[in-house]
């Protein structure tokens, strides 16, 4: 059975603490070596992972590149559209054959079930690069930055403000394999999946909800935004109308501890749902978070890749 990485409630949390290890360790262990250079220990070395994407990207694409390309190995990257998939094959082939060229398999999906369904018919490692339901990868990223800024994940508080979308799904599994607090606050009809709310606090997870953003924010040691308007939605007026409320502003950013971080998995859209100021400013730890992209996916595609 491959290792795959699409949904953290389904991987151990002793895993996911080994990657947010080996995520530090082979960061600082790079220093000041060139981006392209390989690492000494070449884990990837004579491995291709195969990126397929359905929808747009910049982070996922060019950091999972990088990575493989940090650890010895190689990628083929392809939208659906370039492939037969874009056509009609089914994924199910699709899992197949390129199971047969290739030693893992990272998707960028509409649709979770996609994903799922390749991870089904691979038989090489598949990498959750963001479906519908969630992200995966942009949370062991973001955890990363947290380690870094010398928070202790545990019993930290997290609050989320705004849609609760793909990505707050993901920090909720890993408030359960982490153990920090999350406050979400989402406005009436943007609330986080009832069904993996309810996993994520069966598996353990201390999680909030309001409506009211200031609550969520009061005294975080953390507080998140992301886009109003996700790949996907449709009603992006609607959702800016909405939502418009929920924006990150220095104001909220007052009501939550002097020190706490502001995090983003970009791309942003400043006066959306969050103000310039709080993104461009102090607290900001979006860019350090991108590029942590980079180094938590090489210890996941390290994960993935052992016995
Ligand atoms: N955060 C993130 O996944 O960015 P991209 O959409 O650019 O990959
Ligand atoms: N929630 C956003 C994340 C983008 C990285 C989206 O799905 O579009």
């Amino acid at each position: 059975m491959p290792k795959h990485f699409l949904h953290l409630a389904d991987i151990p949390a002793s895993d996911l603490r080994d990657i947010l290890d080996e995520a530090h360790v082979r960061k600082s262990a790079r220093g000041a070596m060139p981006k392209g250079a390989i690492d000494k220990d070449s884990p990837a070395a004579g491995h291709t992972l195969a990126m397929i994407f359905e929808k747009s990207s910049t982070r996922t694409r060019f950091s999972f590149d990088m990575a493989m390309r940090q650890l010895g190995g190689s990628s083929i990257t392809a939208t659906s559209h370039d492939m037969q998939l874009g056509r009609g094959e089914t994924v199910e082939d699709t899992a197949i054959v390129l199971s047969r060229f290739v030693d893992g398999i990272m998707l960028r999906a509409n649709s979770h079930e996609t994903l799922v369904s390749l991870a089904q018919n691979a038989t090489v490692p598949v990498i959750n690069g963001l479906t519908d339901l969630n992200h995966p990868c942009q949370i062991m990223a973001d955890l990363q930055t947290l380690e870094e800024r010398g928070r202790t994940l545990k019993g930290l508080e997290l609050a989320w403000v705004g849609d609760g979308n793909n990505v707050a799904v993901s920090f909720m599994h890993a408030a359960a394999k982490f153990g920090f607090h999350l406050r979400i606050a989402t406005p009436k009809g943007y609330e986080v999946s009832g069904q993996e709310l309810a996993r994520a606090r069966g598996d353990g997870a201390n999680i909030t909800t309001t409506q009211i953003a200031r609550d969520a924010a009061k005294d975080a040691d953390v507080v998140i935004a992301d886009t109003f308007v996700s790949m996907g939605d449709k009603d992006a007026d609607l959702r800016l109308t909405d939502l418009a409320p929920y924006e990150v502003t220095e104001a909220l950013m007052e009501r939550a501890q002097k020190d706490a971080l502001f995090l983003h998995c970009l791309p942003a859209h400043r006066g959306e749902e969050v103000a310039a100021s709080v993104i461009d400013g102090p607290q900001s730890a979006v860019f350090d978070e991108a590029e942590n992209r980079l180094h938590a996916q090489k210890a996941i595609l390290k994960w993935c890749f052992s016995s």
